[in-house]
This record gives structure tokens, C-alpha cells and sequence, in this order.
């Protein structure tokens, strides 16, 4: 399955699926892109020879009209959004209906929503004093973080004393989470039944 990964930073969870065995001959990431002109996973994408582009309407960038010819062109399956934090324009989302994941941090429909993004999210649940937190899943619609839930996972955060204790417990989940989801979808095993995302 081919795929495109999107992101805006450093690019832990494109290098965690470029790591997975899970995803070893079955899954091939063709380009990355970002909505910033350089990213730290940038250069993850120049280390493996993958290409990168920057998407808008700076110069060198390419526009959301562009980005949709070239996905298809190169028979995408699969956008996933990794630490991407703008959204994606509704003619891309038409485009790729329920073929756009995207990673957040924390358990949704809990604290996501528009500028929760990153450690914004741990300090809100670090400040809420919930006692579990994880990585949500979930199907890309036109605002943000609202798509059906494809997969979470939960950890223990009761004995924090920061909110980035909750960052790295939660980003080890991610890691092992969006690989694992992504082989789901290459299997053909991501399906919608009853209104619900199930993987069989
Ligand atoms: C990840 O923790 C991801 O869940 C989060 O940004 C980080 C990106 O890290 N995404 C959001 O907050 C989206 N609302 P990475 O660049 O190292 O993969």
C-alpha cells in the first residue's frame, strides 16, 4: 500500500513507521509533507530518499489542488497525519474519504478540538488530573480531532509529576499504535460497520 505522511515537527511517528517491522514490504511511504518550508522531519525524509514537500501558497510550495493530482498519480491509499497541525481542505477530505488518519495524544473526544495540539494537550490533562490518558486514532473529517475513532490505547498517568512525564508515556503508545493501525489498513482489515470503525 502506498502512503503519504504529513507532518509539521519533528517527525518521531514517521520515523517510528519507518522503523516497523510490521510495515516491512507492505507498506511504502512516497512522499512527506509538511505546511512548514522545513521541519525537523525533513530530514527524516531526505535520510531515507523519501521526497518532502511543503503544501500552501509560499513560494517552492505546492497548492492543495497540486497535492490532490499528485496523490493520485501515485495511486495513494493512505494519508496519515502524524503531528500535522493544520486542517486539510474539504476538497482533499472528499477526495479521500475515510482513506485520512490522523494521531492525537490524548483519549478523544477529550481534549481535542482546535489548538489542542502537542503539549498543549498533556498540560490540559496533566491540569485536569485524569489518572489515564493515550493515543487516539481516528478517521480525518472536515474539523478537528470529530472522526470516528479507529483505535486507542490507554496508559496509567495516575503518579505524574508533569505534564511531560504524560508526554512520553503517551508518545511510546503512539509509536506502537499508528504502525499497527496502518498495517490494519494495508490488510484491507479497517471496515465501517453500524456507524462504527471496526478492525476485523
Ligand atoms: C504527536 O504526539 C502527535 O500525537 C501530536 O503531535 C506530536 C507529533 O510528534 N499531534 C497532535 O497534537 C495533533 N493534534 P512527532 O512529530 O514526533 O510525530
Amino acid at each position: 500500500m502506498n502512503i503519504v505522511v504529513f507532518v509539521s515537527g519533528r517527525g518521531s511517528n514517521l520515523q517510528a513507521i519507518l522503523n516497523s517491522d510490521l510495515l516491512k514490504n507492505k507498506v511504502e511511504v512516497k512522499a512527506v509533507f509538511s505546511d512548514k518550508t522545513d521541519c525537523p522531519a525533513f530530514e527524516i525524509a531526505r535520510q531515507n530518499s523519501i521526497k518532502y514537500y511543503s503544501l500552501g501558497d509560499k513560494e517552492n510550495s505546492i497548492s492543495y489542488n497540486d497535492l490532490i493530482s499528485l496523490l493520485e498519480s501515485q495511486k495513494i491509499e493512505l494519508i496519515v497525519l502524524a503531528g500535522f497541525l493544520k486542517l486539510i481542505p474539504d476538497a482533499v477530505i472528499a477526495k479521500f474519504k475515510n482513506r485520512i488518519i490522523n494521531i492525537h495524544p490524548a483519549l478523544l473526544p477529550s481534549f481535542g478540538g482546535k489548538g489542542m495540539y502537542g503539549m498543549k494537550v498533556h498540560e490540559a490533562v496533566f491540569k485536569s488530573s485524569a489518572k489515564v490518558s493515550g493515543a487516539s486514532i481516528h478517521l480525518v473529517d472536515e474539523t478537528y480531532d470529530t472522526g470516528k475513532i479507529v483505535a486507542q490505547q490507554c496508559v496509567d498517568i495516575s503518579d505524574v509529576t508533569s505534564p511531560m512525564e504524560i508526554a512520553e508515556r503517551v508518545l511510546k503508545i503512539e509509536h506502537m499504535l499508528l504502525p499497527y493501525v496502518i498495517s490494519k489498513f494495508a490488510d484491507g482489515n479497517i471496515k465501517i460497520i453500524n456507524e462504527r470503525v471496526v478492525i476485523v
